[in-house]
């Protein structure tokens, strides 16, 4: 059976104290729930976010790190760094930092090899662009991030993947895509890995859906047969909005 995931992306949101506040509201009001419920908070607060969770049913992940072990790569922080405070899953190849970091698929496998050799867990962010799908591309665009980050891995990795489908033109914009639309490109998805490595990986991956998730829309779309959850940006800002997409799975 597959894992279902609510995943917070804060981005670059919330000072101490309003880590500490959401923390405190989310943990009062967290529904019962199969699913894996996620956080990821900025790096600055990750430290007292772990410990304001230890042992409840949420997790704290990072949003990013550096391929690198260590060394003279200013206002980065490493693997190492994050498992130290209790960090045990980050996020990679979020389309923001594709597009303002130039982050590459090349780089992000290699930060993919680097958490996984901390033995650490991936969410790993991917989607086309509103272009890509115009000029019906985003099956080929979309193939080729998942390839040329992810398909170096072994079988045995793919324990520690859970895929993010994040269509970048429903990013922040209200614009999510339908149900419809998300289910196509899962089963898609599901469909390439199943091709590569078999049925045991590809029926056992969580594949989150990201891009306009809110309380009103999240249950069709995790309705659908490969959605297995979601990545959610401005709406996992407020408690109350958080909770509402977290009923919805
Ligand atoms: O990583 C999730 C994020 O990119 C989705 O953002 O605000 O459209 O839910 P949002």
């Amino acid at each position: 059976m597959r894992q279902k995931i609510v995943a917070g992306n804060w981005k670059m949101n919330k000072n101490a104290g309003q880590t500490q506040e959401l923390i405190t509201e989310l943990l009062q009001n967290l529904p019962q729930t199969e699913a894996k419920v996620i956080i990821a908070p900025t790096f600055v607060n990750l430290a007292q976010a772990v410990n304001q969770t230890k042992g409840t049913a949420i997790e704290v992940v990072a949003q990013n790190m550096h391929q690198a072990e260590g060394g003279a790569f200013t206002g980065e922080i490493s693997a190492d760094m994050l498992t130290n405070i209790g960090i045990k899953t980050v996020i990679l190849g979020h389309s923001e930092r594709r597009a303002y970091f130039h982050e590459t698929d090349a780089l992000l496998a290699n930060k993919v090899d680097t958490a996984l050799k901390h033995e650490m867990k991936v969410i790993f962010c991917f989607g086309e662009e509103l272009k890509d799908r115009q000029d019906k591309q985003h099956f080929n665009v979309v193939e080729y991030q998942l390839k040329d980050a992810l398909f170096h891995l072994g079988e045995d990795a793919w324990k520690n993947i859970i895929l993010a489908y994040e269509p970048v033109w429903a990013i922040g914009t209200g614009e999510t895509a339908s149900p419809e639309q998300a289910q196509e490109m899962h089963k898609f998805i599901r469909e390439t890995i199943l091709e590569r490595y078999g049925n045991d990986v590809a029926e056992n991956v969580s594949i989150l859906y990201g891009g306009s998730v809110k309380p009103d829309n999240a249950k069709e779309i995790f309705s659908q047969a490969d959605v297995d959850g979601g990545l959610i940006g401005g709406a996992s800002l407020k408690a109350d909005d958080f909770v509402g997409i977290i009923n919805g799975i």
